[in-house]
């Protein structure tokens, strides 16, 4: 195990003896808030003009040892701004590369043309801005951005190259839900990163990390007010899967997911995410008390085999401290209520009318292979190449596109350029809070999942969207694919 201080190695066989009985990471270190650190809450740019600039920077994450070398957008130091932008709004961007190796970056979710899309195709050499320009037309909902560099994208985005976008529009802004960023409205991108004992990030392409970094805080807690409360979560781990839940499995609410917000609430107690997917949910803090806490946790422990961070082992590439544990996300201490409290929640949000399967009139599908003994997973026989097409949709298709396979294990899958909707899943039923407008589903091991999208208003002969597993290391190793819409 490579752990960079006494006092994390003190930390991790805590933590290691806490999971065993079942209890917290931090209870069991320590019975003091002291060894929590402030939930940070990354700054926001608004408006139609966005500079980024991804330059290397360095991060204290522990309390003791030395600084850990990372990157950040706009002098961050892990990870970037939230970009907060407007539906109908055209938006012009500056991404300047401040690396010494190439970078894209790519608007997850959102759709516009593919030569604006970021994805490897749209490559940024080091001192040099790249400037794309279009319509934001995404509904309301949380996105975000990344690198693509095809076999970079699993070191740029592990070294902590991203950030949150939140799209308003005028259906979302007049409804009665909490939207004060970082008060009652609260950015929760969850990762992981195992770290070497020189305190460097670990970019082997291992599948986990150790320490569980929420807005790139470990072990975060967070002040929230007694009243209803929104997070916009983002799984942007390696592989991992997140089973969500309170400690006090008090019920929650889903109210939107990867591309929009549901028809209405949908009430649940565990929410499970795949690596990519977002969701906002709704929780009523206005029956606990002020000066009570509560925690957001992962009960991952106990899964099928499959589920991505399930495996029972603490090290090695497919193991981890948090492997097959429930373990803390992030303490919630409650406090007064605001001035403009939320007090109450929408019945209904919007009025959603999804793809079915029998609007479609193409089909593809596409099967997952390889991956035998840590070999590269590919679709369709293929490894990835970027210069071969791999599908052609006619302009304005709506297709049912099946995924085949989860061969050897579950992964999670994202098309470019469209929102879907899921239609069929081979396990069983689709869970309520994943019917809506998605871009990114997990697919469990042996599974077919087929999703219905039109893909309408951006054809290019020339220029390919990608579809990939949304594991960055996956996705590097060839588990992508490439079409275009003409
Ligand atoms: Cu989040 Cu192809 O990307
Ligand atoms: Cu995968």
């Amino acid at each position: 195990m490579k752990i960079y201080s006494p006092f994390l190695i003190l930390f991790a066989t805590l933590f290691i003896l806490s999971c065993k009985k079942g209890t917290t990471i931090t209870s069991t270190i320590t019975n003091s808030d002291t060894s929590y650190n402030a939930l940070l809450i990354p700054p926001t740019l608004t408006g139609t003009n966005f500079n980024l600039t991804l330059s290397p920077s360095s991060k204290q994450f522990f309390k003791t040892g030395a600084a850990t070398a990372t990157y950040g957008y706009n002098g961050q130091n892990f990870w970037g701004p939230t970009l907060i932008m407007n539906k109908g709004d055209n938006v012009q961007i500056h991404v300047t590369n401040g690396l010494s190796d190439t970078t894209t970056v790519h608007w997850h979710g959102f759709h516009i043309p593919a030569v604006m899309d970021g994805g490897p195709h749209q490559k940024i050499s080091p001192a040099s801005t790249w400037s794309p320009n279009f319509q934001v037309m995404n509904n309301a909902a949380t996105y975000w951005y990344h690198p693509h560099l095809h076999e970079k994208t699993f070191q740029q985005l592990t070294m902590g190259a991203g950030g949150m976008i939140i799209v308003k529009d005028p259906v979302e802004s007049a409804l009665n839900l909490p939207r004060s960023y970082g008060t009652d409205d609260i950015p929760l991108v969850l990762t992981s990163r195992r770290f070497n004992s020189d305190n460097s990030i670990d970019v082997s392409t291992h599948a986990y990390g150790d320490f569980l970094l929420a807005n790139g805080t470990i072990n975060p807690q967070i002040s929230l007010p007694k009243q209803y409360v929104r997070f916009r979560i983002l799984n942007a781990e390696t592989e991992r899967a997140y089973n969500l839940g309170y400690s006090d499995n008090r019920t929650f609410y889903v109210i939107g997911n990867d591309g929009g917000l549901l028809s209405t609430p949908v009430s649940v107690t565990r929410l499970l995410m795949g690596v990519g997917e977002r969701y906002e949910i709704l929780v009523n803090l206005a029956n606990d008390a002020v000066g009570s806490n509560l925690t957001l946790k992962s009960y991952n422990s106990n899964q099928k085999f499959g589920f991505p961070g399930g495996e029972p082992a603490s090290s090695g590439d497919f193991g981890s401290l948090l492997n097959n544990t429930d373990f803390q996300v992030l303490k919630i201490n409650v406090v007064a209520a605001t001035t403009n409290a939320v007090t109450s929640m929408p019945a209904t949000l919007v009025n959603n009318s999804y793809w079915k399967s029998t609007d479609a009139n193409t089909s593809i599908t596409t099967a997952i292979n390889g991956g035998q003994g840590g070999s590269p997973f590919y679709f369709d026989n293929n490894i990835y190449n970027y210069n071969t097409i791999n599908q052609t949709i006619p302009l304005n298709a709506i297709v049912n596109w099946t995924f085949t396979g989860g061969n050897i294990f579950g992964h999670s899958i994202h098309i470019h350029d469209v929102q879907f909707n899921i239609v069929s899943r081979s396990s069983g039923s689709i869970a309520p809070y994943e019917i809506g407008w998605k871009d990114t589903y997990f697919i469990r091991l042996g599974e077919s999942v087929s999703v219905v999208a039109k893909f309408d208003d951006f054809a290019d002969p020339t220029s390919p969207f990608m579809y990939h597993c949304h594991f960055p290391n996956h996705e590097d190793g060839g588990l992508m694919g490439q079409f275009i819409v003409k």
